[in-house]
């Protein structure tokens, strides 16, 4: 099974907006989370298998101050306050890859913010292995 890519602007966006205002995101756009503390995008995922899987966020934040975000799957905390560090400015683009496990079918992946500056902007999530047939868009 091929990594897959899943858009930010397609996934469950709760206090963020889709944006277009910086360059170099992928797809159509990307998610900039309301600066508000509880903001999160959530990720409906097709596992090819169940097991530690590697999951890879692109974001940008053009500040400089760290944008931290719990990682969940399906409702359970995996990865608390996980660093999303500054990159040069908003049209320059990081990977944080994290581990997680994942049961095989579906699964939701949620990154919530935990400061009051609200998540990183965020362009995509990759899932190593997934079902899904979208290729991955570089
Ligand atoms: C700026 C930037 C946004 C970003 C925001 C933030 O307004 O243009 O893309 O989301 O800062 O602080 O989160």
């Amino acid at each position: 099974f091929a990594a897959t890519d899943y858009q930010a602007e397609d996934a469950t966006v709760v206090q963020g907006t889709v944006a277009t205002n910086h360059t170099g995101y992928t797809g159509t756009g990307f998610v900039d989370y309301t600066n508000v503390k509880g903001s999160y995008v959530e990720f409906t995922v097709r596992p090819a298998s169940a097991g530690t899987t590697a999951v890879t966020f692109r974001y940008a934040n053009g500040t400089a101050t760290d944008r931290p975000m719990d990682l969940s799957v399906d409702g359970t905390v995996v990865a608390s306050a996980v660093s999303f560090p500054a990159t040069a400015d908003w049209n320059t683009w990081a990977t944080k890859t994290i581990d997680v496990p994942l049961t095989a079918g579906s699964a939701k992946i949620r990154a919530t913010a935990t400061s009051a500056a609200g998540g990183p902007n965020l362009d995509r999530v990759r899932v190593d292995a997934a079902t899904d047939s979208q290729a991955p868009s570089r």
